[in-house]
């Protein structure tokens, strides 16, 4: 997929497949071996200044593609593919060169930064670690983390940075997430919905932060999230994940003026609108995705769509490119 400006990606996933294996409780001894096949062969590139916004209902898939990029799936995780970061493929590197580049070229703010902040530690000590790990020395790395949070509007930053996590609201906190994430000058900044936990002034102010990121600080950026009108503010390109799949991708304007599968559809029409008579119903999709038990052979969003047609549920819609950025896969438009 080509980026408008034609320069090459920063990253490209090819064909990322990632399986558990479980146990399903199933069998005479109920120790049955079963499997969840979670990534179906997922495509994307992410280019140099440009979020890239990945979409999907809850377990379509979305924490596991950054899990893989990161480098830290769960141990029953089997994976296959690539990932090529700088003409290296992440997915074949030794640990000590995944440790290099996890919080150094790639880093990620979760969604709930009291998981990942540790209770124990004054921020400034977890801030300034990244550098002093590296031998940077204590004040170089203190002016620099005192910098980022004032760029980040923290209120008097060389003070409170002396603070514990816990005395920080949960907006600060996940402003100090990001923080942490930008001292260490990654080029990749993967946000797996960092604002759901935030009420609406608040998720605003961050979304502006994530846009000054990419804009001032010339990021990448991935940001993860279910809820499509959180994209519209944000995002370059949009990747729709529909049961560990891209359904659809495309530039912000080919998905919310032109979108063709009828899973970004329906997402769209759940996005309420300001007018909106806060009477009037949502429409929501109706059903729920499949239990990926095994890999797809048919359309995975047949059962809930309105347009399902026996070629769905006999094969795997090709994806079909109408723009050098828009590319989707259903069987509807195969007739038109
Ligand atoms: N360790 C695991 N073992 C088995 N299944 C898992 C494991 N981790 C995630 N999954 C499954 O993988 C699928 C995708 O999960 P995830 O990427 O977390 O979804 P989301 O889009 O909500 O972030 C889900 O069905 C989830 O239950
Ligand atoms: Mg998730």
């Amino acid at each position: 997929m080509k980026n408008v400006k034609n320069d090459t990606p920063l990253l490209s996933v090819k064909n990322l497949r990632v399986s558990f294996d479980t146990l399903s409780g199933g069998g005479v001894d109920g120790k049955q071996r079963g499997k969840i096949y979670a990534l179906n062969g997922v495509n994307f590139d992410l280019y140099r200044e440009e979020t890239l916004a990945i979409v999907g209902e809850s377990g379509s898939g979305k924490s596991q593609t950054s899990l893989a990029i990161m480098g830290i799936l769960a141990k029953n995780a089997n994976v296959s593919g690539e990932i090529m970061y700088h003409d290296k493929n992440l997915l074949s590197m030794t640990h000590e060169e995944l440790n290099k580049i996890r919080g150094h070229g790639i880093s990620m703010i979760f969604q709930d930064p009291m998981t990942s902040l540790n209770p124990y530690l004054r921020v400034s000590t977890q801030l300034t670690e990244v550098l002093t790990e590296r031998g940077v020395s204590e004040d170089i790395a203190r002016s620099k983390a005192i910098e980022i949070l004032n760029s980040l509007s923290i209120p008097k930053a060389e003070k409170v940075i002396d603070n514990y996590p816990y005395q920080f609201s949960g907006g600060m906190r996940q402003r100090i997430m990001i923080a942490m994430s930008l001292m260490s000058d990654s080029e990749i900044i993967i946000a797996d919905e960092p604002t759901t936990a935030l009420d609406v002034t608040i998720q605003a102010q961050i979304l502006d932060i994530v846009n000054k990121l990419k804009r001032d600080m010339k990021k990448a950026i991935i940001f993860i999230t279910h809820d499509l009108g959180v994209v519209g503010e944000i995002a370059d390109k949009i990747a729709v994940f529909y049961a560990g799949e891209i359904v659809e991708y495309g530039t912000r304007d080919e998905i919310f003026n032109s979108p063709k599968h009828p899973y970004t559809i329906g997402l769209l029409k759940s996005i309420p609108s300001m007018e909106q008579n806060s009477n009037e119903r949502l429409f929501l999709i109706e059903g729920n995705p499949p239990l990926l038990k095994s890999e797809p052979i048919s359309c995975s969003f047949k059962d809930r769509c309105p347009y399902a047609m026996d070629v769905c549920g006999n094969s795997i819609p090709k994806r079909q490119e109408i723009s050098p950025t828009h590319a989707f896969s259903c069987f509807k438009y195969d007739k038109e």
